[in-house]
């Protein structure tokens, strides 16, 4: 099997790992912010081509405002801290996601840090920001409307490949390998239109604990999976 081209993570756990030490939710949070440069760094190097990363999903401005806060803001300080680095890494970066909560501040770094790398060939690095796998379909199936509306698409082409050229993801490969940091199973709304036929990894270990060897350690799961597609296995395809 090879490497995968995709490789989409939830990066769950930073409270836990916070409250396993009797510390506070933001110190999970801001030790899970430093963790990513490593992945990102070994995604790079394994020469995986896209990584996504979900970094806050719709669901989580149901959290308390004070951490709310603490999150937008912790990101706006970790795109600043990594730009330079991830330039200089050739890494081009991309924000998905539902932009209209966020401070002015906020969408401003986020477009300087996609403009700055617009122009590198190396990993695409996918942030999943106030992302919700049912806000994309939604939004995928408004604009594909307004375009039939518009008499740019007719109704009776829509197909599976027209709807997907309005996800948020379009343009990129679908998820080979999907993971899950800190244990629990379930896909919490991330990205279900592309996620359709994807390896999906939970492991145990909180976002604040993985490592590139843990990351490393995903691929060789990844490795040992027979993707059928609905076909055969392979040791039946010949
Ligand atoms: C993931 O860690 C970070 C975000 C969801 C933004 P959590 O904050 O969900 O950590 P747990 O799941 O409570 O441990
Ligand atoms: C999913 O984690 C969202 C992110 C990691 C950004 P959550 O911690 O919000 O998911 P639930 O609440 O356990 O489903
Ligand atoms: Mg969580």
């Amino acid at each position: 099997m090879p490497l995968p081209h995709h490789v989409a993570i939830i990066m769950d756990g930073n409270g836990r790992w916070a409250s396993r030490r009797g510390l506070p939710r933001a110190a999970g949070h801001r030790a899970g912010a430093k963790k990513v440069r490593e992945v990102i760094e070994c995604a790079s190097e394994t020469g995986v081509e896209v990584l996504t990363l979900f970094a806050f999903s719709s669901e989580n401005w149901n959290r308390p405002s004070a951490e709310v806060r603490l999150l937008m803001d912790l990101l706006r300080r970790t795109i600043r801290r990594e730009v330079n680095a991830l330039h200089a890494n050739k890494v081009r970066m991309h924000f998905v996601g539902d932009r209209s909560r966020f401070s002015a501040a906020l969408s401003r770094d986020m477009a300087a840090a996609e403009q700055q790398t617009a122009g590198n060939n190396g990993l695409k690095l996918i942030v999943a920001v106030d992302y919700g796998g049912r806000w994309d379909i939604v939004q995928a199936a408004r604009r594909l409307a307004d375009d039939c509306v518009a008499g740019r698409r007719n109704p009776a082409d829509i197909d599976e490949s027209m709807l997907a050229e309005y996800t948020s993801l379009a343009g990129f490969r679908q998820p080979d390998l999907f993971v899950r940091t800190g244990g629990e199973r379930r896909i919490s709304n991330f990205l279900l239109w592309d996620l359709a036929y994807s390896e999906l990894h939970f492991c145990d270990v909180l976002w604040p604990d993985f490592d590139a060897a843990s990351f490393r350690d995903s691929l060789t799961w990844y490795e040992q999976r027979d993707r059928r597609f609905g076909g055969l296995p392979s040791a039946a395809r010949g």
